[in-house]
C-alpha cells in the first residue's frame, strides 16, 4: 500500500498533514492496492500522469480479462444468426444493459453505442429536429464536440445563443441562464446543452439545471463525458432527455467506444437523414422507401465494434470493484490538498507563483484545475515552456484551450471584437498567431486527477512547480516549445 508504505518509512510530515486535512482518503486504500498491482506499469515507467480528463488509465485485469475472450471463443459479425454471430450479439447486449444499469436507466433510457462522446453528440447534432421554428441554447463552458451542434442548428435555419459565466469561478451566471430559459418561448423544439462537469475548470454544473429546463419547455443535452469518470450519475433522479459519454474515459480500455443514452420517450424527436447498413429492417431500390429499425440499432450504422464492446462490462465491472464513491473520494481529497498547496507557493518577494483560475474552493467540482504559472513580476511563464519542462520529467499534464474556447474567451478576457478581427486577419492561424495579433494570453494549464492517483503524483507536481520559484518569465518567448495541439 504506496501511501501506508509512504507514511511509515520516510515518516512523511506532508502524508501526516494531508490526512489530517483529509482523512477519509485512508477510505480510499484499495486504489494504492490496485495501483501496486494493476496500475504498476505507472510507477515501474516513472510517470507522474495527470491527465486524467484527457483519458483514464486501463487496469491490467481489463487487458488479461478482454484478451481471453477473444482467445476463447469465436465472434461473428452481429448483423447474423449463426453461432459466431449470436455470440456477439448476446455480448453486446449484455454489455448494452450493463451501461445502463449502471446509470440506473435500464427503464427509461436507450443505449446507443457510438465510437466516443463527440459521436453521440453528432447524432444529436444530426438527429435533433432543427428549423427555421426551433432553438439552441449553449452554456460558454461547453467541450467543442457540443458547440459543432450549433452548426447544423444554423444550417437548418435555427437560432442559437450562449449563455455566460463568471471570471471569478468560470461557474454559470445563473441569472442570465435562468432569463433564457424562461423567455425563450413559442419554438417548436428547444434544446438545452450543457456539461455535468467541465472538462477544463473542473466545475461541476447543477444537474437541477435539467428538471428546470425542462419544465420549461426545453430538451435537454447533457455531455458527461467529464462527469462520469469520476461522480455517480443517477437517471432515476435526473432524467436528461440526451446523456453523452466516451468509455475511455471512464476506465481507459477500450478507446473508439462512447453512448448516446436517450430517454425512450424522446427517442423519435430524433430524426435520422439517411440510412446505413445495420440501421433498417427494409429498403427498397426499385423505390425510394426504406424502414429504419425501431431501436438503438438505427444510430449504430453500419458493422458495430463488436469485438471491443464486451470490455466495456469488464472496465464497468472494474470500476464497481473499486466503486465510484472511493474514486469520488480519492479524487476530492487529492484535488482539495493540490488547490491549498498551489495556492501556499510564493516568491521570495511575497507574490503568488500560481494564478489559479475557476472555483478557488472544492465546492461543487470534480478534479481538473487550470492555472497559470507566474513569476515574481506575475509575468506568465508560457504554457509551452512549462508543458516542455514538465515532459523532461515524465509528468503529463494538459495545455492550450482543451477544445474549450469559451472558458479560454471568458478568462483571458477575449472581447468578442477581438475574435472578429482576428478572424478577419487569420493567416496560419495556431495560438502562435492568436498570442501575436490579440496581444494576449490564450490557454492555460490543466491538470487533473482521477482513478489510479495517489499523494506522490501530486506531490511530485507540487515540487516540480515549486522549482519555477524566483525565475524569471521575462526571457521565455511563447511559442519556442510549441508542439502540434
Ligand atoms: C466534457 C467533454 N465532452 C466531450 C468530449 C469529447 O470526447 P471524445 O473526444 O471522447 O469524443 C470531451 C473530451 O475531452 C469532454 O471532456
Amino acid at each position: 500500500m504506496e501511501n501506508i508504505s509512504f507514511e511509515n518509512k520516510k515518516q512523511n510530515k506532508l502524508f501526516k498533514k494531508f490526512i489530517e486535512k483529509f482523512p477519509q482518503y485512508l477510505d480510499t486504500q484499495i486504489i494504492d492496492e490496485l495501483r501496486a498491482t494493476e496500475y504498476e506499469r505507472l510507477d515501474r515507467l516513472g510517470h507522474i500522469y495527470l491527465d486524467y480528463t484527457g483519458g483514464n488509465l486501463y487496469a491490467q485485469s481489463q487487458l488479461d480479462r478482454h484478451h481471453d475472450l477473444l482467445k476463447n471463443n469465436v465472434f461473428g459479425n452481429p448483423h447474423s444468426s449463426n453461432p459466431t454471430s449470436l455470440l456477439a450479439t448476446e455480448l453486446v447486449k449484455e454489455a448494452r444493459e450493463f451501461v445502463l444499469d449502471c446509470f440506473h436507466a435500464k427503464e427509461d433510457y436507450y443505449c446507443i453505442f457510438t465510437a466516443n462522446a463527440s459521436g453521440a453528440l453528432k447524432i444529436i447534432g444530426e438527429c435533433y429536429p432543427f428549423n427555421k421554428n426551433t432553438h439552441l441554447t449553449l452554456t460558454f463552458d461547453n467541450h467543442n464536440s457540443v458547440n459543432g451542434i450549433r452548426e447544423f442548428a444554423q444550417k437548418k435555419g435555427s437560432s442559437f445563443c450562449y449563455s455566460t459565466l463568471f471570471i471569478e469561478n468560470l461557474r454559470l451566471n445563473e441569472k442570465k441562464l435562468k432569463k433564457k430559459l424562461n423567455t425563450i418561448k413559442n419554438k417548436e423544439h428547444k434544446l438545452f446543452a450543457f456539461p455535468a462537469q467541465s472538462n477544463v475548470s473542473g466545475v461541476k454544473h447543477p444537474l437541477s439545471w435539467v428538471r428546470y429546463a425542462q419544465k420549461r419547455g426545453w430538451d435537454v443535452l447533457l455531455d458527461a463525458a467529464a462527469f462520469v469518470p469520476s461522480s455517480p450519475l443517477n437517471l432515476k433522479e435526473v432524467q436528461p432527455n440526451f446523456v453523452a459519454m466516451s468509455f475511455y474515459k471512464i476506465f481507459g480500455y477500450p478507446t473508439g467506444l462512447g453512448a448516446l443514452l436517450v430517454r425512450k420517450d424522446s427517442f423519435h424527436k430524433l430524426q435520422k437523414p439517411w440510412f446505413a447498413g445495420g440501421t433498417v429492417s427494409f429498403v427498397s431500390v426499385h423505390e425510394t422507401l426504406h424502414s429504419l429499425e425501431k431501436n438503438c440499432a438505427r444510430f449504430e450504422d453500419g458493422t458495430i465494434n463488436y469485438l471491443d464492446i464486451p470490455a466495456i462490462k469488464i472496465g464497468l465491472e472494474h470500476i464497481h470493484k473499486i466503486g465510484m464513491n472511493t474514486i469520488n473520494t480519492r479524487v476530492h481529497c487529492l484535488t482539495g490538498w493540490l488547490l491549498q498547496q498551489l495556492k501556499k507557493l510564493k516568491h521570495n518577494n511575497g507574490t503568488s507563483m500560481i494564478t489559479l483560475l475557476g472555483p478557488q474552493s472544492l465546492k461543487n467540482r470534480g478534479g481538473t484545475i487550470i492555472f497559470n504559472i507566474c513569476d515574481e513580476e506575475g509575468k506568465t511563464f508560457p504554457w509551452d515552456y512549462v508543458e516542455h519542462l514538465a515532459n523532461e520529467e515524465k509528468i503529463s499534464l494538459r495545455t492550450g484551450c482543451f477544445c474549450n474556447p469559451g472558458i479560454d474567451e471568458i478568462s483571458n478576457c477575449i472581447s468578442t471584437n477581438e475574435t472578429a478581427k482576428y478572424y478577419d486577419n487569420l493567416k496560419e492561424g495556431g495560438y502562435a498567431e492568436v498570442i501575436k495579433t490579440m496581444g494576449k494570453l490564450r490557454g492555460a494549464i490543466r491538470i487533473s486527477v482521477g482513478l489510479a492517483s495517489n499523494f506522490n503524483d501530486v506531490n511530485s507536481f507540487i515540487n516540480f512547480v515549486k522549482t519555477f520559484k524566483n525565475k524569471s518569465a521575462s526571457d521565455i518567448e511563447f511559442g519556442n516549445y510549441l508542439s502540434d495541439h
